[in-house]
């Protein structure tokens, strides 16, 4: 079965245990996880507040990335931006990274009493949907949302992977997958168009991170990589 979260503030509702977490904050935390690992960064400390970032950077001399409103944090290496770890200028292979982001990392940290959690976003769908029929458990798709609220974003994320898991999985005994596959058939055809909409987008061109937009909705640019949660950090699995 496929169920979506709409937002973490309601995880409480759901019982993590033996099923699969898929945290999801496509704008931008999940799109930069992947990203990272893509480019080589070796792994990620998902961390909830600004002060851990700087004391898991210094702890283990990782790159720090750190967002705070959809704005770079002051004191750090990198903000949210996945073209952070595109950037010639400053190579991040064989690096390890903290992050810490408004909603996305705090998503991920509580999900973990589920038996498997791993990151999704456009950019690695084909490895999530692949590591979910592997597992062969129960979904939880945990949407960041934005403060609280509902995304379009990361919940039309949920109805793609719900679609891609069609017929192995049962994604019609939930109303929450039901309406993410609905919003999914409704936006696939002009997926960059249809999410312009969102109000994610509208914040994001406000602060002229729109390129980042455009990258975040790469279907499969990175389906080799699966950030999944390892003790402490998230390692690719891929
Ligand atoms: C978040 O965690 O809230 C974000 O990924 C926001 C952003 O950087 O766009």
């Amino acid at each position: 079965k496929v169920d979506i979260c709409f937002s973490p503030e309601l995880l409480h509702l759901y019982d993590l245990r033996g099923k699969v977490a898929v945290i999801v904050d496509i704008l931008r935390a999940s799109s930069t996880i992947v990203t990272a690992l893509g480019e080589g960064v070796t792994h990620v400390f998902p961390v909830a507040t600004l002060d851990e970032c700087t004391a898991y950077g210094q702890e283990h001399g990782c790159l720090t990335a750190a967002e705070r409103d959809g704005l770079p944090a002051a004191g750090f290496d990198l903000g949210n931006s996945p073209f952070g770890f595109l950037d010639a200028r400053r190579p991040v292979q064989g690096r390890a990274l903290s992050i810490s982001t408004t909603n996305g990392t705090m998503a991920l940290r509580r999900s973990l009493a589920a038996d498997a959690v791993v990151v999704g976003s456009f950019l690695n769908l084909a490895a999530v949907a692949d590591f979910v029929r592997a597992q062969g458990r129960d979904v939880l798709v945990v949407c960041a949302g934005w403060k609280g609220q509902f995304c379009l974003e990361d919940t039309v994320f949920g109805g793609a992977l719900a679609a891609r898991l069609t017929p192995d999985f049962d994604v019609r005994s939930s109303d929450a997958t039901l309406a993410a596959l609905h919003l999914w058939q409704q936006g696939e055809p002009n997926l960059s168009n249809y999410l312009l909409q969102s109000a994610h987008v509208r914040r994001l061109n406000s602060l002229e991170a729109s390129k980042d937009f455009e990258f975040c909705l790469q279907i499969d640019a990175y389906a080799q990589v699966l950030p999944r949660w390892q003790h402490d950090r998230l390692i690719n699995n891929g």
